[in-house]
């Protein structure tokens, strides 16, 4: 099959095309077009924000591939309570800092360059702005690449610049890595849901893997300007490598705002809205966004692992009984029908999503 879906894109939707906010910057970085500024509501405010939490729970990936059941019993309580966790002891280190090196290489490049490989008016791969979906709604202070990874047929070459030597390498070996972390926690979380180690895995059908490189400028005014709006993700699960230093990601934890401190190589980990639903509730997609800051840009790389397109959202058999778990998901929504409606709508937060995969009540 090869190329299949070279011009068609993949289906799943469109963004339209905005300028790049790391070339408003860079022309003049006091410049806020009115587009990026957040009404009133919307905009971050210190008073939101939880500086007295806890931090979101660590998981040791090397325990939990060695069974330990202490370590099983921390990721179901992460999974149930944050809907979020770090991953340490994964074993990625150096793929790690390699990508986040060809990430930023492909940032720097003049922006006649990277527009070879922007994203072509029916789909949402490539180079440009995410669910940006009219002429006047709010945008986010982003830009990014947005690559499918894995399986290799599916990726479209055309949006992969090549002229960056070593990032297709780069790429390929770091989609392997993190899929192999991913595996293991879906093995454990197939284990925690008391069916075979190999379910969630089989559950995916032909999964997908896609990797949003994600370039946040330095913004005058933080105050007023998101990196990205409130949302849930549309995955089974996300994970995110982040810059080392700056703090800058945030999750909705109890009604308020928790910032998720960098540990330096780790990566952050989020249930998203498939797991949610096979999980029947059990497991929660929170709601996170982006704050940008004064100093310096961020870099940021968040690979979304997706069901194949026909896979139905219904929870899994075992988190359905008739003694304390009663069925919140429908049965019957096909993955693709899910994501082409999350990718129609502006990020509106989470609720908006998820109960198109609620039972009505
Ligand atoms: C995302 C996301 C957060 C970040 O790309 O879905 O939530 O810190 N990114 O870049
Ligand atoms: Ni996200």
């Amino acid at each position: 099959m090869g190329t299949m879906q070279e011009d068609e894109g993949l289906g799943f939707g469109s963004s339209l095309p905005v300028p790049s906010v790391q070339e408003i910057v860079r022309n003049d970085a006091n410049n806020i077009p009115e587009r990026y500024i957040k009404n009133p509501e919307d905009r971050p405010k210190g008073s939101d924000i939880c500086l007295v939490s806890d931090d979101i729970p660590i998981i040791n990936l090397y325990m939990l591939s060695k069974g330990d059941e202490d370590e099983r019993r921390k990721l179901d309580i992460a999974c149930q309570e944050w809907g979020f966790f770090q991953i340490i002891n994964h074993g990625a280190d150096g793929v790690l800092t390699k990508m986040k090196a060809a990430v930023e290489e492909f940032f720097d490049l003049p922006l006649s360059e990277k527009k070879k490989y922007g994203m072509a008016a029916n789909d949402v791969q490539g180079y440009g702005q995410g669910y940006v979906v009219s002429e006047d709604q709010k945008l986010d202070w982003n830009d990014l690449l947005f690559l499918i990874t894995l399986p290799a047929n599916f990726r479209n070459i055309k949006y992969w610049p090549l002229t960056i030597p070593g990032f297709k390498e780069t790429i390929e070996e770091y989609a392997k890595e993190i899929q192999r972390v991913a595996d293991e926690i879906f093995a454990n979380l197939s284990l925690l849901m008391g069916v075979e180690s190999d379910f969630l895995k089989q559950m995916h059908g032909d999964a997908k893997q896609g990797i949003r490189m994600n370039y946040y400028p330095s913004c005058a005014r933080p105050d007023l300007v998101l990196g990205v709006s409130p949302h849930s993700d549309s995955s089974s699960i996300t994970l995110l490598v982040q810059d080392d230093e700056i703090t800058a990601l945030q999750i909705k934890h109890k009604g308020a705002w928790v910032p998720v401190k960098p540990i330096p190589n780790a990566i952050v980990v989020n249930i998203g809205d498939v797991m949610e639903a096979w999980s029947n509730g059990r497991y929660k997609s929170i709601e996170h966004r982006a704050v940008t800051n004064v100093e310096k840009p961020r870099i940021s790389a968040a690979a979304f692992v997706i069901p194949g397109n026909e896979v139905e959202l219904n929870p899994l058999k075992t988190m359905v009984d008739d003694d304390g778990r009663p069925r919140i998901f429908k049965n019957g929504v096909k993955y693709i029908d899910y994501l082409r409606y999350t990718l129609a709508k502006k990020m509106e937060g989470k609720l908006a999503n998820i109960e198109y995969l609620k039972l009505e009540n």
